[in-house]
């Protein structure tokens, strides 16, 4: 139900590679949808329009500091459109012990997300722990793994991403309450 329908309808997006950040999206998405908030869960790569969405709520996993390619070019490609809409940035990433020197390292914001918030306006950017499998992982990045030990692991909260989905739909609720949950009027 998009376009003239009354209930506020949000788009959940998130560039994933080995799907970590992919099921954060998907519990963002179901938790919206608990709260009476219709949310379609596509990837990056398959939205080819963003028409009728009221809101949007974009992810991307991180690797070497950066978001992935995908989450960046649907950012850029509908720039202008996200910015006349409340936007929601996420970003999945550290691993391993969160009091550890490289959790708290990768903790700090991906390079690309200053730019990013900036051009679309969003109003948050929430970094959430992310999940590193050794099977899942490229020989490359396996190799890495070997040099960087000990942060093998799911270390997702799945309270805390419910949490923040809980206030991105509270605030949609209370805009919606105020007459002005889609921008366009
Ligand atoms: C090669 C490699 C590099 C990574 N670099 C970072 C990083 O710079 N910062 C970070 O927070 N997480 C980093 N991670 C952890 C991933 O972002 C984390 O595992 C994430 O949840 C993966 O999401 P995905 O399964 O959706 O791709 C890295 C993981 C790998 C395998």
């Amino acid at each position: 139900m998009k376009g003239n329908a009354p209930a506020v309808t949000v788009l959940v997006s998130a560039a994933s590679q080995h799907g970590a950040t992919a099921e954060i999206a998907s519990a963002v998405a179901g938790e919206l949808s608990a709260r009476g908030i219709e949310a379609d869960l596509v990837p990056p790569e398959e939205v080819s329009t963003i028409d009728g969405y009221d809101a949007f709520v974009i992810g991307s996993g991180v690797y070497a500091g950066h978001w992935l390619e995908p989450a960046k070019e649907l950012t850029s490609r509908f720039r202008e459109s996200l910015a006349e809409h409340p936007v929601w940035l996420f970003s999945s990433g550290p691993v391993g012990d969160p009091a550890g020197r490289f959790a708290k390292a990768m903790a700090r914001e991906p390079a690309d997300v200053a730019a990013v918030r900036s051009a679309v306006r969003a109003r948050d950017h929430h970094m959430f722990a992310g999940k590193l499998d050794r099977e899942a992982l490229r020989p490359a990045q396996r190799a890495l793994l070997r040099i960087f030990g000990g942060l093998e692991g799911d270390f997702r909260d799945w309270t805390q991403i419910r949490r923040w989905a809980d206030e991105i739909a509270a605030e949609l609720a209370g805009q919606r309450a105020g007459g002005n949950a889609d921008s366009r009027g």
